[in-house]
Formats: structure tokens, sequence, C-alpha cells
């Protein structure tokens, strides 16, 4: 038994990857391009492990994926792989759309062409589950109800419109051919090996560097946070017992303004790493807003915790608190991302082919 996983070395797949093998002995092929959100010094503790073998290489590549898929016969496919920053997009939607859309494509033609010779047992037993986004929703007023999985996709930006193309993709793969999928449509995450070029990290990093924190417009802006390892675990229950053909909605009712996120990062700064004068919160600024900003999401999680019985593991004020230590332990990893030396990882230290 084995797992295919793609974009595994992001800040998702790549904590998806380690808890997983923390757990599980199931091998997994991490299939990952390596693109600037790539980085492999995250999966360093699973150097010379046997059970994770890192391959360099895009989903869009049909002759390699075809290639890992007939090698290693895995029994499901993760799609973690994306470009996944919306700011990134708006200033250069190319990417998106050959990854997100074209990539996915050619990803799942690829699953296909293995899937449908499989022997019967094996072909009903085959995942690929597709880790999507609540973005494809759209934005909520302030008093509408969190999106459940009838929500009208309504797409706002040039990311959320490319995985709102993927998401429709795969739905039209199990409609059309019968593929396996299952959909997973999560709120956003923060965690350990986040890249700080997002709202978390990115305050965090700037904070102790002392450097401003960037606000876009009024901060007033409501985003749904969940620890990274609760996304995680809800992927798991989703691929052990989700419904063929269904979308489960993930997310850990923790709305809150942006404001509020950047106060109480500078909070818990204050407590674990003091200032010699002042508080954080005194770095904070209001800066031009993004290009269509979405004003709120919210996720009702209730189908998958009812049908799976998934419930998170953290609280907001837990998962920050873990979030904010972690930064604190973890300054090299930080400084390779900044200065850039996490690229050259993979020659140096690991193992890829
Ligand atoms: P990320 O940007 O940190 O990582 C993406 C990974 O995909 C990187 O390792 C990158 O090298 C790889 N990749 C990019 N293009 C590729 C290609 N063509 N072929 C193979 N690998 C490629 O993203 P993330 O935050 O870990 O998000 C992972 C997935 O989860 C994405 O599909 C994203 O849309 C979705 N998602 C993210 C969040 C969030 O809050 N970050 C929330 C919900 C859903
Ligand atoms: O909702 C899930 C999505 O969450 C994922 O699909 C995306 O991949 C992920 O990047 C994330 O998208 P957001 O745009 O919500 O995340 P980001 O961290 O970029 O921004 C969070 C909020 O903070 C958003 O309202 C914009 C704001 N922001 C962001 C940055 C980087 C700021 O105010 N200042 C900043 O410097």
């Amino acid at each position: 038994m084995t797992l295919l996983v793609t974009g595994g070395a992001g800040f998702i797949g790549a904590n998806f990857v380690l808890d997983w093998l923390a757990s599980s002995d199931e091998p997994v092929i991490n299939l990952d391009k390596l693109t600037y959100a790539g980085n492999p010094e995250t999966l360093a503790s699973l150097q010379g492990d046997a059970r994770h073998r890192l391959v360099q290489g895009d989903i869009g590549d049909s002759a390699l994926v075809s290639r890992l898929l007939a090698e290693h016969r895995p029994r499901a496919v993760l799609n973690f792989a994306a470009e996944s920053h919306v700011d990134r997009s708006i200033h250069g939607p190319g990417e998106f759309i050959e990854t997100n859309v074209v990539g996915t494509f050619r990803l799942l033609e690829s699953v296909r062409g293995h899937w449908s010779a499989l022997p019967e047992a094996e072909q009903a037993a085959f995942r690929f589950l597709h880790v999507s986004t609540d973005e494809v929703y759209g934005s909520l007023a302030k008093e509408d109800p969190a999106f459940t999985e009838h929500h009208r996709y309504e797409p706002n930006s040039p990311y959320s419109a490319s995985k709102a193309a993927s998401d429709h993709l795969v739905r039209a793969w199990h409609h059309t051919y019968g593929l396996p999928v299952l959909t997973t449509n999560c709120s956003n995450n923060y965690g350990p090996y986040h890249f700080p070029e997002k709202l978390i990290p990115l305050m965090i990093v700037n904070a102790l560097a002392g450097k401003p924190l960037p606000v876009y417009g009024d901060g007033m802006q409501i985003r749904d946070w969940l620890y990274v390892k609760d996304h995680c675990s809800a992927i798991r229950r989703v691929l052990q017992a989700g419904r063929v053909g269904e979308t489960y909605n993930v997310g850990g009712w923790n709305e809150k303004p942006n404001i509020e996120i950047v106060q109480t990062i500078c909070r818990l700064l204050d407590e674990m790493r003091p200032k010699a004068q002042g508080s954080y919160a005194s770095q904070i600024t209001h800066v031009t807003d993004r290009p269509g900003h979405d004003r709120r999401y919210a996720i009702d999680a209730r189908k998958l915790e009812a049908e799976l019985g998934w419930t998170p593991a953290e609280t907001f004020e837990t998962g920050i608190r873990k979030t904010v230590t972690w930064y604190l332990d973890n300054p090299e990893w930080v400084q390779h991302v900044q200065s850039g030396a996490y690229r050259d990882w993979v020659n140096k230290h690991y193992n890829a082919s």
C-alpha cells in the first residue's frame, strides 16, 4: 500500500506527509515541482527514511506521473499541488492557470489512464482526493450563514477561479468516467512551516525583525482559521471513510477579523519575546487593500463532523500559541526561507530524483 502525494513539500502537504509517517508505515511518494513554495528542508527529518521518496516534477508531466503510478501502484492520489497565494495570482495569474487548471486536468488524465486498467477490486478501493479551498464559494456578508457544500461557486480572484475550475474538473472526471474522487474545501490554515508571505507567518516574522505589520485596508476582513494539523486529520478521515464523489467542507468555526489576528500575535510576542520598550502592536500599519478583496469566509463543517465524526483538536487560542512558539523555536527555517538558501537544500542535502 502506498500513497502518491502531490505538492508534499509545501505548507499543508508537508505537514500531511510528516503527520502521516508519524502514525503509519504506509510509504509516501511525494511529487513536488519545488516552486518557490516547495521547501524540502521542511521534510529534513525524513532524510534516509525508506518510507518517503521525494520526486521533483510537475503534476502536468503526464509521462512522469504515469511512470510513478505504474511503478508504485498507489492506492490513492492526494492532490495538494497548487499555486496558492492570492496576491501572487493578482500579479501573475498565468502560473495559476497552468498548475491549478491545466496541471489538475493532466493529473486527472494520467490517473484515469492508470485507474481504468486496474483489476476491479483495486479500482473500487482506489481514491483521488483533491485538496481545495473555501475561496471557491466567494465572499460572505456579515450576516450570511457559513458556506455549506451546496453553496454556489462564486470565485473572485484568479487563484480562487483556478481552484474552482480544478474542483469542477475533478467532479466531472467522477461523473463522466467514474473516477473515485473526494474533494475537501478547507478554510484558512496556519501552523508550522507556513511560508512567510501569508498573513500569520508574515506578521510573526516581520514583528520579530522590527518591520511594519502591513494590514490591508481596514483589517476587518474575516477569515475562518484552522490549525494545519487539524486539516491533515480531516484529510486522513475523508480518505478513510469519505463517500466517493462527495465534497467535504473543513473548518474549525474560528472566524476572526484580520486585525484581531495581528493583535493576538503581537500580544503573544509581547509575552514570549518582549521588546526592550513598548508593544509589537506599535508596528501595525494599514496599507492599500488587496484588489477585489473578499470580505468574509466562514465554513460550515457540520457534514464532516456528523458523517465522519471529525472534530479539530485545537482551538484558535491553543493553535496560535503553538504556531508563535514554533516560529520562535525555528529561526533557522525562517532564515533559510528568507535568504533563499532553502532552494539549495535539495541539491545539498536531499536525494531527490
Ligand atoms: P503551498 O503554496 O505552500 O504549497 C504548494 C506546493 O505545491 C509547493 O510545494 C509547490 O512546489 C507545489 N507545486 C506547485 N505547482 C506544482 C506543480 N505544477 N506540480 C507539482 N507540484 C507543484 O500551498 P499550501 O498552502 O500548502 O496549499 C496546499 C493545497 O491546499 C492547495 O491546493 C491549496 O489550494 C489548498 N488550500 C490551502 C489553504 C491554506 O490556507 N494554505 C486552505 C485551503 C486549501
Ligand atoms: O481560505 C483559504 C485560503 O486561505 C487558501 O485557499 C489560500 O491558499 C491561502 O493563501 C489563504 O488565502 P488568503 O488570501 O485568505 O490568505 P492570506 O494569508 O494571503 O491573507 C489572509 C488575510 O489577511 C486576507 O484577508 C488578506 C490579509 N492580509 C494578508 C497579507 C499577506 C493582510 O492584511 N496583510 C498581508 O500582508
